[in-house]
């Protein structure tokens, strides 16, 4: 396995493998990994002759400034997980690396970022697009790997590659869940001991939930979740909203979409987790 921090190092190295005739599989994070990235390098290593894993912590997609000062960091930890699941490259540029200049491309994707976290956290998914799309045209993956965890990511990084025709297959994976079923999360690190205690209320509610979608509304069962989780004195749910899971447009009725995704904003005690879960 090798590092790089360097774009045109890594370019070269990159295209002699392509050259070759070797896929490239790549895996953006921002570090203090978790088995929820691993499962994604692991998929990447099983279909790709080559596997890049990015680790950069973008500036320009955090609204609170405070989040990205506290951002977990745990470079050494990182490397040697990714050396165990088998990653072949790590890209770890420093800020100026990657924005070298001040980038002011504006992104539109439309409704699908006037939703949950597009609508809770201002500039977040424009900064995605900015650092993703970057990523794309350093590494010029075949495939590239990202969780359904932030499910809304997903579909902007897909109506992305669209829009800029980039020749790159989107692959989702699975969420990846503590054994008490808390989401794996970089941000669990972080959580105060009674939060972290408090937490796996949030998955266990929404598997709850999941069952009653036959007796309750849309409207009552979304009552539910949020009350069942404002119970707890450490959790406030920021937001739960039930959408159509391609376009992400809220529902009314159960009948108004065949596939139904329930998506949680949680503020347990100073931070902010999100889930979500399937309900039809
Ligand atoms: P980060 O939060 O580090 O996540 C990197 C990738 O790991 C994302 O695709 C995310 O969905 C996935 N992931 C995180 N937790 C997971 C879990 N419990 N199970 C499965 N997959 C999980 O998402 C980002 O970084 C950034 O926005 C990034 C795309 C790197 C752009 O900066």
């Amino acid at each position: 396995m090798k590092i790089f921090k360097n774009i045109s190092e890594l370019k070269d190295v990159l295209f002699k493998e392509r050259s070759a005739g070797k896929s490239v599989g790549f895996v953006p994070t921002m570090g203090a990994l978790h088995k929820g990235h691993v499962s994604l390098v692991e998929k990447a290593v099983g279909e790709n002759g080559i596997v890049v894993v990015s680790i950069f912590v973008n500036p320009t997609q955090f609204n609170d400034k405070t989040d990205l000062k506290n951002y977990p960091r745990t470079p050494k930890k990182d490397i040697e997980m990714l050396e165990k699941a088998g990653a072949h490259y790590i890209f770890m540029p420093d800020e100026h690396e990657m924005y070298p200049e001040p980038d002011t491309r504006q992104f539109n994707f439309g409704l699908l970022e006037k939703v949950m976290e597009g609508a809770h956290r201002p500039g977040h998914f424009n900064g995605v697009a900015q650092v993703v799309s970057k990523l794309f045209y350093i590494v010029e993956p075949h495939r590239a790997y990202f969780g359904q965890k932030d499910f809304q990511q997903l579909a902007i990084i897909r109506q992305m590659v669209k829009q800029l025709n980039l020749a790159v297959e989107i692959i989702s994976c699975p969420i990846v869940r503590e054994p008490d079923g808390l989401a794996m999360s970089s941000r669990n690190l972080l959580l105060e001991p009674e939060v972290r205690e408090a937490a796996p209320i949030i998955y266990k509610t929404l598997a709850e939930a999941s069952g009653k979608v036959n007796y309750l509304s849309v409207n009552e069962l979304a009552v539910w979740v949020e009350e069942n989780i404002n119970k707890n004195p450490y959790l406030s749910v920021e937001y739960f909203s039930l959408a159509d899971s391609s376009t992400l447009q809220p529902v009314e009725k159960w009948s108004d979409s065949s596939s139904i995704i329930g998506c949680i904003a949680v503020k347990a005690g100073k931070i902010r987790l999100i889930d979500n879960a399937f309900f039809k």
